[in-house]
């Protein structure tokens, strides 16, 4: 989340420690070697902001140990994740599980899990209920376990929008975006939950994803230390950011969470990958919302220039390049000019193409009418 502030990692919580051995359900595989269960060494922790992300190793059948990235969507962790006021972070504790458990045991997610997203006033806001709300609930015990719910709802939708939108992006995968290798399910809690009845396992279980590891630096680094001395380099680089942004919206994806924190530059062949999907709309969900709320009742409205109009005033490009720029130009005075997609161009040959295909239709259906009378 952009206004969260990343607090350091340290110390990392017992369960991802460095060092430490995590076995995993492989639930899907991408990779023809993955066997069903794995087990990953965490190397590193890399981040614990929304999720869990660690550099792991793993075991191959044959030759070397490689480095993947995990992933996790874990609701008990995550400075950004459990935020409350300010830079406070309400911790997750046994009275939190204890009362969570409780609440699952009774059946009661499936309803809360309908409602959070249906608001008393419908007018006043799309948005789910913020977790943090709950925890100002009166009954202490149900604010906590609401709030919990809250959260495993809140990463499960991570979960869901982030293997979605590597799914849409297949062919991207290795060049624009990471590899996805599987879909995995943390073990420690796939066993807990078979001693759970099979309505409630879900939702303790951890699920993940295992990445190509970029071995690099993350863009958002380059201002944070001392400027490179060649300025072209980086030009070059961070165009090739924005580039690949311009790139996931045309594949109809505009990502919510779009920064330089969010872009990790390979070393080796100095180029960036969009490596943070958890918060994205996909035009196929956005199109089917717009017909629900009737926008196709207007005559002159059409879903391919609303999804145009919607990526131009969110451009995820210039939330790389321009934010960087802006950076290097208070540090050091240099400008930067980067190259953006020409927007109302793009729009403007959608609706000429529009019209042209309206013209040739309503030319047939002239000719058919002539010719039937
Ligand atoms: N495949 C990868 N290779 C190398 N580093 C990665 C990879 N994926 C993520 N990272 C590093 O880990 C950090 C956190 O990953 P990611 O952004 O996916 O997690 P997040 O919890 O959604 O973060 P946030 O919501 O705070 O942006 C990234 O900013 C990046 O530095
Ligand atoms: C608070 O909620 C719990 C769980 O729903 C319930 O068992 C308990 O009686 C409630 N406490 C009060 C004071 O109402
Ligand atoms: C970014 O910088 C921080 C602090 O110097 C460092 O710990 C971290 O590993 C760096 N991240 C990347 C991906 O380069
Ligand atoms: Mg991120």
């Amino acid at each position: 989340m952009a206004l969260c502030v990343a607090l350091p990692v340290d110390p990392a919580p017992d369960e991802y420690q460095e060092g430490r051995p995590l076995d995993l359900q492989v639930c899907k595989s991408y990779s023809p070697n993955l066997p069903s269960r794995v087990t990953a060494t965490i190397s590193k922790v890399l981040s614990m902001t929304m999720s869990v992300v660690l550099d792991v190793t793993l075991q191959t059948r044959h030759g070397p140990p490689v480095h993947r990235v995990l992933k996790l969507y874990d609701r008990r962790f995550g400075s950004c994740l459990r935020e409350v006021d300010g830079d406070r972070v309400a911790p997750h504790t046994q009275e939190n599980e204890a009362a969570f458990e409780a609440f699952v045991r009774r059946g009661m997610m499936p309803g809360f899990l309908r409602h959070r997203h249906e608001r008393n006033d419908p007018e006043e806001s799309v948005l789910p209920v913020g977790a943090r709300e709950f925890l100002d609930e009166p009954n202490r015990t149900e604010g906590l376990a609401k709030y919990e719910a809250a959260l495993w709802q809140d990463c499960s939708e991570h979960f869901e929008c982030e293997t979605k939108a590597y799914h849409r992006l297949a062919k991207l995968q290795g060049t624009v975006v990471p590899r996805l290798y599987a879909h995995v399910s943390l073990l420690s809690t796939t066993k807990l939950a078979t001693i759970m009845p099979p309505e409630v396992a879900p939702y303790f279980e951890v699920r993940g994803i295992l990445l190509e590891r970029i071995d690099g630096y993350c863009l958002d680094n380059l201002t944070l230390g001392p400027l490179p001395k060649n300025l072209r380099t980086w030009q070059h680089i961070i165009q090739l950011a924005a580039d690949a942004a311009y790139e996931i919206n045309k594949h109809g994806i505009i990502m919510e969470d779009c920064a330089p924190r969010n872009v990790v530059v390979d070393g080796k062949s100095q180029t960036p990958r969009i490596v943070d999907l958890a918060q994205c709309m996909f035009r196929d969900e956005m199109v089917s919302e717009w017909y629900k709320s009737g926008w196709h009742e207007d005559e002159d409205w059409d879903p391919e220039l609303e999804y145009w109009e919607q990526v131009s005033t969110t451009c995820n490009p210039g939330a790389i390049a321009a934010v960087i720029a802006n950076r290097i130009h208070r540090k050091t005075g240099a400008k930067l000019e980067f190259r953006y997609p020409d927007w109302n161009g793009i729009i403007a040959e959608i609706r000429r193409r529009k019209e042209d295909a309206a013209a040739v239709e309503r030319k047939t259906r002239h000719k058919a009418s002539t010719a039937a009378r």
